[in-house]
């Protein structure tokens, strides 16, 4: 995606119901939009990385009520003891944290319905149809399984209810021929491209009105000219991604100013659970209000549990920290990414992350670095020999380099992962190919030896700035263990551009050993 000059790269991530604490499922795309704007950010452009929390709707309620306490009280006890801690402890950088019962989201939404009510997008009608809470979605009979009487939702397989009342509606229906031109004028803004095609079939299919407001329960933002009714969560929901940068406010103001640089966003991170509402309603109510489109929409897999989509209702919900006290923040945030192409759908297995963790990261990557530190130490006394060049290495890195740029810009992250890895490998088979505990028996070969443990570190170097935004707090270790904080500057600020530049590290740099970047498993457990 080609930067916009003066613009903020602009990520979300859904904002999630606080029904519960996260999962796993969750985690995913939060750490997905994680890697993606810490990558932007090593490119020197200015980022915005926004998440946030769904606070109201019959879900949240429902969990309210069935614990005991308002609303309120659930969703403020569940965001600070929960949701906030559990993005911590995985190292997310979000730049802010959209909660939507906040004054500064709710008064937006209101400023923003009136507005489309004002110019005529907005009618009174009867909804009569049928409603999942689960996904907090009207369903059309069509959507549904089940025999007989008994109708259930799909995704839940809970039965539905039903929906009789008047509301008022928007006419999505005036816009679909606008967004289904969008979609055909610039296919990159939305993928992958199952998710473009099944939209686009969608919207060619009898989209209709949406009734965006309900009357039997209070748990919402009210609607300003009609204070018996609350907005329809969702439409309520996908307004936080203008909100949280200052939607509406004077131009002249700090969230007018806010709002100009970061419109549109460059990328909504979805599941595909919720693709329609971002690439099909979402769409709708901007262009009704006059509003660029976002420049991306990118819906991927589901993480699977017994080929099923994981969820807490299913009681399939693995917690983050059940995998994290086993393998490490980092190894999770590295396995999914590797392990899942984005966009298709993958199972979870104890196992395969098992395998991974000790081939990939103990192995190819924690082990590089150990040999490293030895050799470093045992040959060179700790300190970093003369700066040496090696055309091989060099050229592998470029292609590296490059490959990973291209990758992770088009939320390919397996394939930058990969090829990151790859160099990795390269550098492990040029240890073992030049055998420096050999070359270190002579004299004569002092140089050569040198020159090997030289072009280690420094491939060592780049490793750990194409890694950081992966794994960042373990790349900072090996960093620090090479001395370049004090020497070539902070691991955050290294620019991607700037990686495949050989003879960074200065001659005469301290190599400290660490503790071993990926223990054993069997050590951990
Ligand atoms: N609140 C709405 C989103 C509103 S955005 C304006 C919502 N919340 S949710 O809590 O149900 O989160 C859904 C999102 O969580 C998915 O779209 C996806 O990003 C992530 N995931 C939840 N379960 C998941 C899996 N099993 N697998 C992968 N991602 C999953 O929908």
């Amino acid at each position: 995606m080609t930067p916009r000059p003066d613009k903020t790269f602009y990520l979300t991530t859904p904002i999630y119901y606080v029904n519960d604490a996260p999962h796993i499922g969750h985690a995913y795309t939060t750490v997905a939009g994680d890697v993606l704007t810490r990558w932007h950010r090593q490119k020197g452009e200015p980022v915005w990385f926004l998440t946030g929390t769904d606070e109201h709707g019959q879900k949240v309620l429902r969990s309210a009520q069935a614990h005991g306490v308002t609303p309120q009280e659930w969703v403020d006890r569940l965001v600070e003891t929960s949701w906030k801690p559990n993005w911590r402890a995985l190292n997310i950088a979000n730049d802010d944290f959209i909660r939507t019962t906040e004054v500064r989201h709710t008064e937006r939404v209101q400023r923003f319905l009136q507005s489309l009510k004002d110019a005529g997008h907005i009618y009174k009608g009867k909804y009569e149809g049928c409603y999942c809470v689960g996904c907090e979605e009207f369903k059309l009979s069509g959507d549904l399984i089940g025999r007989g009487e008994e109708r259930l939702c799909p995704v839940h397989g809970t039965p539905v209810e039903m929906v009789n009342e008047v509301n008022w509606f928007f006419r999505l229906s005036n816009f679909v021929e606008s967004i289904l031109k969008h979609y055909r004028e610039n296919p990159d803004s939305l993928q992958p491209e199952s998710a473009r095609n099944e939209v686009i079939s969608f919207l060619e299919s009898d989209v209709t009105d949406l009734s965006i407001s309900r009357s039997t329960f209070d748990w919402g933002i009210t609607v300003p000219w009609d204070t018996d009714q609350v907005f329809y969560v969702w439409f309520d929901a996908l307004l936080n991604y203008a909100t949280a940068v200052g939607l509406g406010d004077d131009p002249t103001s700090e969230g007018g100013k806010k709002f100009a640089q970061t419109w549109p966003p460059d990328v909504h991170l979805v599941g595909k659970d919720i693709l329609r509402f971002h690439a099909v309603i979402w769409p709708g109510m901007l262009l009704a209000a006059g509003l660029p489109l976002p420049r991306k929409v990118f819906a991927h897999g589901w993480l699977l549990v017994g080929g099923e989509k994981m969820s807490k209702s299913k009681l399939t919900g693995i917690a983050p920290s059940e995998i994290t006290d086993h393998f490490g923040v980092d190894a999770f945030r590295y396995y999914f990414l590797r392990a899942i192409p984005f966009g298709s759908d993958g199972s979870f297995s104890w196992e395969d992350m098992h395998a991974r963790y000790t081939s990939e990261l103990a192995n190819d990557f924690g082990n590089l670095a150990s040999r490293l530190w030895a050799m470093i130490e045992k040959y060179c006394g700790g300190v970093l020999p003369v700066v040496a060049h090696d055309p091989g290495l060099q050229a592998a890195l470029h292609e590296a380099v490059t490959e990973a740029d291209s990758a992770i810009c088009a939320l390919d992250f397996q394939s930058g992962i990969m090829a990151v890895m790859e160099f990795c490998k390269r550098v492990n088979g040029y240890v073992t190919e030049e055998e420096p505990w050999i070359l270190a028996k002579s004299l004569s070969n002092k140089v050569h030896l040198e020159a090997v443990l030289y072009n280690t570190a420094e491939a060592l170097r780049a490793l750990a700035v194409l890694f950081n935004s992966v794994m960042p707090a373990t790349c900072e270790i090996l960093w620090q263990s090479l001395g370049a904080n004090e020497s070539i500057g902070a691991l955050a600020d290294q620019k991607i551009e700037d990686v495949h530049k050989w003879g960074q590290l200065p001659a005469g740099s301290r190599v400290t050993k660490s503790a071993v970047l990926f223990p054993r498993l069997d050590v951990i457990a």
